[in-house]
């Protein structure tokens, strides 16, 4: 951070005084006005369907302390190991980018004593994350998520909820081709015992699996689920299954979500090879995928992190939630129409007129509605090309020798008198009193 270089703007070997452009770093994108307008489509549906349920908005930090996603999410984990933007800031302080946004959640949870409210406390954001990963289409250096947490309850109905309400996001938007898989982990012991056997199975069979999985049998044996390779396909083909070996509570839990989800008629296929590419997941994990979405096929997913409070120095708490990613579900869906601004009222003026014109549209917009004027110094024809641009209802043409305003569906032209109060009151007549 301190001691920053001055970066050569000059492009190599370039002549001098010509200026590099500068352009997004790799991975990330700007959210230009037709996405922005997406993405408020979600937040407004998110909100729709969250807050009703009883989940409340929450904010954390961009940045947090690089220990909290060590210990979070995991020392071994992609995500820890080789995908965080972490920097030391000018105090010396180990800083991280946050790259997933349960973690924080549970660190504001503690940090805020949340566990004497009335549990589950259930919270929703909407908000961006940092991973260093290879970008290709849907996967991002910079992307958003809209996620929940609810922590503070084991009850196999608050992971039901959570799935239920993430399934009826992704049917609200239109995400097509839309599948949930779900499995569980068990609990740590389970899962101890479970991976002791898989490693057996993996050094059994190590001549036949990918350098990459041969070389994390001990780190993570779990990860050899996801490799794309014959050879390691063919030996996970026969490899035991953890939710084979799901005992006593933690298989009734499971069945319990289950039956749960059928009760809601929530479609799902169990899936005991599912894997997540967290660490603090026991017992329930979901993903939801879309088949219209190539590769980067993962829409959203959550799970069960009965272990993460206590892990980062809260009392021992269960907790559940998901994520879903922002971009991905908008490439799922269907193009919607662009959505036009509707503007009630363009106007436009003559030289010398300008100050006229900027009082209309200010007390246009104090009765509440959506009112323009022209900007760029066109001329009179120029200026009522853009009005008709603009799509707006009215146009002022405000002239030395008058002001008329112009119905633009019914080709009227009404003579307004009054200043800037007139005209107003003539779209206002028209119009009824806005809701801007
Ligand atoms: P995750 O599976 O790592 O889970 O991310 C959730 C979703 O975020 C993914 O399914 C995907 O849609 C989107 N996503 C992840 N990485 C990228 C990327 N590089 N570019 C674009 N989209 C991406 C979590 O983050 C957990 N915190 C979810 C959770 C909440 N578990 C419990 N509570």
């Amino acid at each position: 951070m301190s001691g920053s270089r001055r970066p050569d703007i000059r492009p190599e070997g370039g002549p001098a005084g010509q200026i590099q452009k500068i352009q997004a770093p790799r991975g990330t994108q700007d959210v230009l006005p037709e996405a922005a307008a997406a993405f408020a489509v979600v937040e407004a549906t998110a909100r729709r369907i969250l807050e009703p349920a009883g989940f409340q908005r929450i904010e954390t930090p961009t940045f947090e302390a690089t220990d909290l996603f060590a210990r979070g999410v995991g020392e071994a984990t992609d995500i820890v190991q080789k995908e965080m933007y972490t920097f030391d800031d000018a105090g010396g302080r180990s800083i991280t980018l946050r790259p997933e946004g349960t973690a924080p959640v549970c660190r504001a949870y503690v940090e805020h004593g949340m566990q004497k409210l009335p549990q589950p406390v259930k919270l929703w954001y909407l908000s961006s994350f940092y991973r260093y990963e290879k970008p290709q289409a849907g996967r991002f250096r910079q992307f958003w998520q809209v996620g929940v947490e609810a922590i503070g309850s084991a009850d196999p109905a608050v992971d039901a909820e959570a799935i239920a309400l993430q399934d009826a996001l992704l049917r609200e938007l239109g995400a097509r081709e839309v599948r949930l898989r779900i499995g569980s982990l068990g609990t740590p012991q389970t899962r101890a015992e479970y991976r002791e056997r898989l490693q057996a199975h993996l050094r059994d069979n190590v001549d036949r699996l990918s350098a990459e999985v041969a070389a994390r049998i001990e780190l993570n044996p779990l990860r050899a689920f996801d490799a794309d390779d014959a050879g390691t396909r063919e030996v996970m083909a026969t490899a035991p299954l953890l939710l084979d070996s799901l005992a006593g509570e933690d298989r009734e839990h499971f069945d319990e979500v289950c039956a749960l989800l059928d009760a809601a008629d929530v479609a799902y296929a169990i899936d005991p090879t599912l894997v997540r590419g967290l660490d603090y997941y026991a017992r329930t994990v979901f993903e939801f995928s879309s088949d219209v979405l190539g590769a980067q096929s993962a829409l959203g997913g959550g799970g069960r992190y009965d272990g993460l409070v206590e892990l980062i120095g809260g009392p021992p708490t269960p907790g559940v939630g998901w994520a879903s990613g922002i971009e991905r579900m908008l490439l799922a869906r269907d193009t919607p129409a662009a959505v036009a601004t509707e503007v009630d009222l363009f106007v436009v003026f003559d030289d010398g007129l300008r100050q006229d014109a900027f009082t209309i549209v200010a007390r246009a917009r104090q009765a509440g509605r959506a009112a323009q004027m022209e900007l760029a110094g066109r001329s009179i024809k120029g200026q009522l090309k853009h009005a008709s641009r603009t799509g707006a209802r009215f146009v002022a043409v405000l002239r030395q020798d008058g002001t008329v305003l112009q119905d633009t569906e019914t080709n009227d032209e009404i003579p307004v008198e009054g200043g800037a109060d007139g005209v107003v009151a003539a779209v206002l007549r028209h119009m009824g009193p806005g809701s801007l």
